[in-house]
């Protein structure tokens, strides 16, 4: 009836943005950091140039002082000038340890920056020296920094997602009671006006006191159906109820109007005394009557519905088992039977199942879970209820 794969759509969409626009940003950097690395190696050649002229080429009444600022403006490149045999004879932006050898440091960093790059060599007074030099972290920080852009972005996306879809259940929990409610109101004034009128034909000698009966009890129906949506519209109230006895009247009216194929069993379990639970009757009544019409529906015409009533372990819970021998649900199906608008009926709203787990969870704090299936075997749904 409803589109069934919008909203499951619309989640992949959302998230395949959230991974486009991450991976742009990683590919984006990678490329800006590649360009910087470049720079960088760039820059080390010319100081080394610079190194070597200064102390080769220029004469003595050269002003080198533009030259060696060069060199002593960089404040974020590492580098270590060493000898011939690799002896650190000078650095820059390498910041040494407060206490311990300030030499083996050095080795280690040198043995590091090899890893990295090789060393540019130059040449003062006829001997070889090296500049050994690593990348800045500037560049370090930027290879990290798109994948902390793409946790955020999918963090960011994650809590719009929440934020939106608290809003929209808000929103139909909103419809859904108010739908209910007004339903009820409506509902009220012409189901007293029938009752008055049934009063008034009971007293009347010449009408016929058999249709009476039968307008009677349709009228209770409406009444009764009007306080299934009169309850669901207003907070829940909870009784102690017999569960055994209430499932069993709904059972003996389901019965009278379903064909005679099929049969509908109803075993409590009394090992433990009676089956005793907080209940709203009407909204529980109309869980039992949901259960048992998609089992009918999921036969062809014939087939069993086995109800078990009874305590689970330590008495906790109320477990109402409804086992019947209909065409069964695909495994990987279990959990969207529940959600608003799947159906595979003709003619079905894909609504009775969400309101019975509504009734069941919001209403009583219970469970409702397919607990078995087998495709043209039978499903058994499964109704947990706390006992107090
Ligand atoms: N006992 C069952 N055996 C097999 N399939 C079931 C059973 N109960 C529910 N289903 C599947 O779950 C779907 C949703 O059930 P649900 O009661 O929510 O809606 P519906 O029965 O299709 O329509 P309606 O709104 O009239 O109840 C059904 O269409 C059916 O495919
Ligand atoms: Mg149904």
């Amino acid at each position: 009836m409803i589109n069934l794969y919008g909203k499951s759509r619309a989640n992949w969409i959302v998230i395949a943005l959230a991974i486009v626009i991450g991976l742009s940003s990683i590919v984006y950097t990678n490329a800006l950091v590649n360009q910087l690395l470049v720079q960088e190696d760039q820059q080390t050649a010319i100081f080394a140039d610079i190194q070597e002229y200064v102390a080769n080429v220029a004469n003595p009444d050269e002003n080198i002082n533009a030259l060696t600022d060069i060199i002593n403006k960089n404040d974020y490149l590492p580098l270590i000038l060493t000898d011939e045999q690799n002896r650190p004879q000078a650095w820059r932006n390498v910041r040494l340890p407060a206490r311990g050898d300030t030499l083996a440091f050095l080795r280690k960093r040198i043995a590091r920056m090899r890893a990295e790059h090789q060393p540019i060599e130059f040449e003062v007074a006829g001997t070889r020296n090296l500049i050994y030099y690593e990348h800045s972290t500037l560049v370090s920080q930027l290879r990290v920094y798109p994948y902390i852009q793409l946790g955020v972005t999918i963090l960011f996306f994650f809590f719009v997602y929440v934020l939106f879809s608290a809003s929209r259940k808000a929103e139909q929990n909103k419809v859904w009671v108010g739908l209910a409610k007004e339903t009820a109101h409506q509902l009220g004034t012409p189901i007293s006006s029938l009752l008055a009128w049934l009063e008034y034909f009971k007293l009347d000698e010449n009408f016929d006191q058999s249709i009476v009966g039968e307008l009677e009890k349709d009228v209770k129906r409406l009444e009764m159906i009007t306080a299934r949506f009169s309850s669901i519209g207003s907070p829940p109230v909870l009784k102690p109820e017999n569960l055994g006895e209430i499932v069993a009247s709904v059972v003996e009216y389901l019965e009278k109007r379903l064909s005679t194929k099929v049969k509908i069993s109803v075993n409590i379990n009394h090992d433990f005394g009676e089956i005793i639970a907080p209940l709203n009757q009407p909204l529980f009544e109309w869980v039992v009557e949901n259960l048992c019409k998609n089992a009918v529906d999921a036969m062809s015409g014939a087939g069993r519905i086995d109800i078990g009533v009874g305590y689970t372990k330590e008495a906790r819970f109320v477990q109402i088992d409804f086992k019947d021998t209909g065409k069964g649900i695909p495994s990987g199906m279990f959990k969207r039977v529940f959600q608003p608008g799947f159906t595979t009926k003709k003619r079905g709203w894909g609504l009775g199942l969400t309101l019975v787990k509504r009734i069941v969870e919001n209403y009583h704090q219970g469970k409702i879970f397919v607990a078995e299936s087998r495709v043209d075997v039978g499903t058994t749904f499964r109704v947990l209820l706390p006992t107090e």
